[in-house]
């Protein structure tokens, strides 16, 4: 019972050191690794848009947001990844990523943000405050955006 017992702890402390490194990868620019090849998703919008959404002052310039993986009915797998990119007002670069990840059937939410189009990317913000707001579109899996 015991023995049961440790490796059960062992195999749960091993899965979440192994989410701790896969989580901290991130590329050159700064980003994490599972947003690679995000250029080459399909983009979920129609058209790039500027509006706020419902009671968003977040996330204000052109934006687009691309995805990795199908809808299914109005569930995304795991394992997708959704992207927003958004030209901040007055410049011309992508200034702020924000991601959403699906692990184990719930998203995580993660910004980030650079001041040029040289710079690396750093942490913005991510966790609940994101939660708290993309609940309102629960309806479409937390994702605002259909196509
Ligand atoms: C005040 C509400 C609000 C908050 C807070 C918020 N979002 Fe959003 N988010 C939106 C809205 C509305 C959209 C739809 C597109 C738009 O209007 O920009 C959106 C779109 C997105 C998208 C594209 C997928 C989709 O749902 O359309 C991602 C990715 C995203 N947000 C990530 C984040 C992250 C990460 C955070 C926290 C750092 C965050 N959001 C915080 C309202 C919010």
């Amino acid at each position: 019972m015991r023995a049961k017992l440790l490796a059960v702890v062992a195999v749960v402390a091993f899965a979440s050191a192994v989410v701790v490194v896969a989580s901290a990868r991130t590329t050159a620019n700064g980003l994490p690794t599972y947003t690679d090849g995000w250029q080459k998703w399909p983009r979920i919008n129609k058209k790039p848009f500027t509006s706020t959404g419902p009671l968003s002052s977040a996330h204000s310039g052109v934006k687009n947001v691309y995805a990795s993986k199908r809808q299914v009915g109005a569930r995304y797998p795991n394992g997708t990844v959704i992207v927003k990119t958004i030209v901040k007002p007055g410049t011309k670069y992508v200034g702020e990523f924000a991601t959403m990840r699906k692990v184990n059937g719930r998203w995580r939410y993660i910004e980030y943000e650079r001041s040029s189009a040289a710079t690396r990317y750093s942490l913005l913000a991510q966790g609940s405050l994101c939660q708290g707001c993309h609940v309102m579109a629960k309806s479409n899996d937390f994702v605002f955006t259909r196509r």
